[in-house]
């Protein structure tokens, strides 16, 4: 297996809560690319989004996303949803060899439930107004999106499975 495990995937497909459990039964530490954005910029993603725009965004979260990658050692690294999408990004995680990239893979129906309750948190879909208006919006955004996504190493589909069996799963294909 290799040093890190990189977790890619659409905002709300779960890659936190696995990447924790993960990191638990692999023993490796757990890193948020988000977080580690905020910690870095002593400032949350949403007001980042707020005061400097999304093209700042994506320049900074490219940089550190670099310093994760080039620095961290048996590490699960939970990225952004946006972050395989922007640049060469992509093809930076599938070309680093210290690292296994997986896509948590989850329909557009699950995202648009999981979602709602907390998108004003999140820039990208805080402007919807119905659960229907914000599906329309994931499954476009989706499909723009699996074009890279869709490049990692594994693909984990994690419609209606417990977070275990997502980690049980991951586990077993890496082996
Ligand atoms: C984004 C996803 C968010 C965060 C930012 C942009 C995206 O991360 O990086 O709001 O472009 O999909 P999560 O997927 O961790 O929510």
């Amino acid at each position: 297996m290799t040093s890190n495990v990189v977790l890619i995937g659409y905002m709300g497909c779960g890659k936190s809560t696995v990447g924790k459990q993960l990191a638990a039964i692999l023993s490796k530490s757990f890193v948020d690319l988000d977080n580690y954005i905020e910690v870095k910029e002593r400032n949350t993603i949403s007001n980042i989004f707020k005061e400097k725009g999304e093209v700042y965004f994506r320049k900074i979260e490219r940089k550190y996303l670099l310093e994760c990658l080039g620095e961290l050692e048996d590490s699960i690294i939970s990225l952004g949803g946006g972050t395989p999408c922007f640049g060469d990004n992509m093809q930076i995680i599938i070309n680093d060899t210290k690292s296994t990239s997986i896509y948590l893979r989850t329909g557009v129906a699950t995202l648009s439930q999981r979602l709602f309750a907390e998108r004003s948190g999140r820039p990208l879909i805080a402007h919807t107004n119905s659960i229907e208006e914000l599906s329309e919006f994931i499954g476009k955004h989706l499909f723009e999106r699996n074009t890279y996504y869709s490049q990692a190493e594994y693909i984990e589909t994690t419609d209606d499975k417990a977070i275990s069996t997502i980690v049980k799963e991951i586990v077993d294909k890496m082996h």
